[in-house]
């Protein structure tokens, strides 16, 4: 008889966690900074190439190893080394999960791939200025986050422009000043059958034909293709040639070292700057696979993630980077997280009985504090903080000693408060946050962070027991939006308003939808 695998909440450490963690609500992190004087040393991890402290989480030494103990008990290294070694954790899709190999030089397939990328981007005409990069979601945001971090890195005169939502104002704007002539347009999609993705490569295609004509050659020399499906890809017109695949093994929003970053950044910033991404990542990989859980950033940053979650209640973070060319990567890291650890049903089909996934916000500091830091200081809802900063600012001008004091007084001031007699202007501190701070923002370093993203994410997935690597969830809405979509088309070619089976609400919109004007006041 296979026994029930056991629950995160049924652990000994959960258990643990639990009843320590109601006397760690009791602290203030300034006792916890008094009561130790290497706190500083004692809860932070330095490696060659990121410094990462977390100093002022709300955990003790007890905490710490709680929370390793926890990570043993639920086996967080052997799923480490079964993801690593290519087996099937992907269980719901039947799949492996090896974006790691992306980044592994010794992968013959990958390299083969990478091959053809260089020569690709090495031979580009050289009457092409600008790409036009069309993709949604995974093959959207990992690449929008390197191309806008690495931008003081792009070929002199080369424009990178990314269009995804299917909002027709999306591509109007992106394609506006664009010489087609001058444009070389990638079409990423794993699938190729993205609506977005695929409307956008049509409206494009025409965007093309209508300036240069519609021979087969045109759309040769001006469209390129990221993708599985060799088919469709062939059936849309594009010459296999000019296809770079991936593999199944290779999630979306995982898929930002393979091609479909590859393509567009090889051609912006030229093909070895894309490399150097890769041993970023692979370095992060490296580090991840085999530094000690207590000395391992994804693997600390993530059970930090657990500890404001499943022990303080603390379920939204925010990622406050200070940098204006990090300003993509709360939001790729949004979909790394929300789409990888919004499930609700664990491994073995049970609704889990824990929250999972939190919810990730955040932008470029110092905006955001002149936006939503407000509510973070001073808000009923405790949201811990990621800030990320770096020693060298990406180009020579005195901003960076400005932009790095906020960088220090930020996380003071949320961790240590200051009292006041007047409530309005007293500030409570202990508020958690860490701090990863990195020598500058380079390829190498833009590389290490897509992949401390994916793996921290990875690590919650594996300790709750969840499978972090489908997505289900995004199904419904789109086969809805396909009824839809028939009932427009019907409406078009018969003039018949068809509601049928649509609740009242719906029907109301639609209807005032198909007759071009607001419901009318009765
Ligand atoms: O809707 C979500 C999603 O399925 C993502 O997981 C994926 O990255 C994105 O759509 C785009 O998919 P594709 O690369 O197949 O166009």
């Amino acid at each position: 008889m296979k026994l029930a695998v056991e629950r995160f909440n049924q652990t000994q450490g959960y258990r643990f966690l639990t009843s320590h963690a109601l006397q760690m609500r009791e602290m203030h992190l300034r006792q916890l900074f008094e009561i130790d004087p290497n706190r500083a040393r004692d809860f932070s991890i330095r490696t060659p190439h990121a410094f990462y402290d977390y100093s002022r989480q709300r955990v003790a030494l007890e905490t710490m190893n709680m929370l390793t103990g926890l990570a043993q008990e639920r086996n967080l290294q052997g799923k480490i080394n079964s993801m690593f070694a290519g087996e099937t954790i992907n269980t719901t899709e039947g799949r492996a999960v090896l974006h790691t190999a992306l980044r592994d030089a010794s992968h013959p397939e990958v390299q083969e791939v990478l091959g053809r990328i260089e020569n690709f981007s090495a031979g580009i005409p050289s009457n092409i200025k600008n790409i036009l990069a069309i993709g949604i979601g995974g093959s959207y945001l990992g690449p929008e986050y390197l191309a806008t971090a690495l931008r003081p890195y792009a070929k002199e005169g080369m424009n990178l422009r990314f269009i995804a939502n299917v909002d027709g104002t999306d591509f109007v704007e992106k394609t506006a000043g664009l010489n087609p002539e001058e444009t070389m347009v990638v079409v990423i999609s794993k699938t190729f059958t993205t609506a977005e993705t695929m409307k956008n490569a049509q409206t494009a295609k025409e965007w093309i034909t209508l300036h240069l004509g519609s021979d087969p050659e045109i759309i040769k020399k001006h469209f390129v293709a990221v993708s599985t499906a060799k088919e469709k890809v062939e059936a849309f017109g594009i010459d296999p040639e000019n296809m770079f695949g991936f593999w199944d093994w290779v999630g979306g929003r995982y898929s930002a070292t393979s091609a479909v970053g590859g393509v567009p950044l090889s051609l912006y910033l030229g093909f070895d700057n894309f490399k150097k991404v890769l041993e970023g990542a692979h370095w992060m990989d490296q580090h991840f696979r085999t530094a000690p859980l207590h000395q391992n950033i994804p693997v600390i940053s993530a059970l930090l993630d657990i500890w404001n979650i499943n022990f303080l209640g603390l379920k939204t973070r925010a990622l406050l980077p200070y940098s204006q060319g990090l300003a993509k990567l709360p939001a790729h890291t949004q979909q790394v997280e929300m789409e990888s650890n919004g499930k609700r049903i664990d491994l073995e089909g049970r609704e889990v009985e824990f929250d999972t996934g939190e919810v990730v916000f955040g932008g470029p500091c110092t905006n955001a504090q002149h936006s939503y830091f407000q509510s973070i200081h001073q808000g009923t809802q405790i949201i811990p903080c990621d800030f990320i900063g770096f020693i060298e600012l990406q180009y020579q001008l005195p901003h960076h000693d400005e932009l790095m004091t906020n960088f220090f007084a930020q996380a003071d001031a949320l961790a240590f408060g200051k009292d006041n007699a007047n409530p309005h202007k007293n500030f409570p501190g202990n508020r958690p946050s860490s701090s990863l701070l990195l020598q500058k923002l380079d390829p190498f370093t833009a590389g290490l962070l897509l992949a401390w993203t994916e793996h921290r994410a990875a690590v919650k997935g594996f300790m709750w027991g969840i499978n972090s690597f489908d997505q289900f969830g995004v199904e419904l809405g789109k086969v809805l939006g396909v009824d839809m979509r028939g009932r427009m088309q019907k409406f078009y070619n018969t003039g018949e308003f068809d509601t049928t089976g649509l609740n009242p609400s719906t029907a109301n919109m639609f209807t005032a939808f198909l007759n071009g004007t607001l419901p009318q006041l009765k």
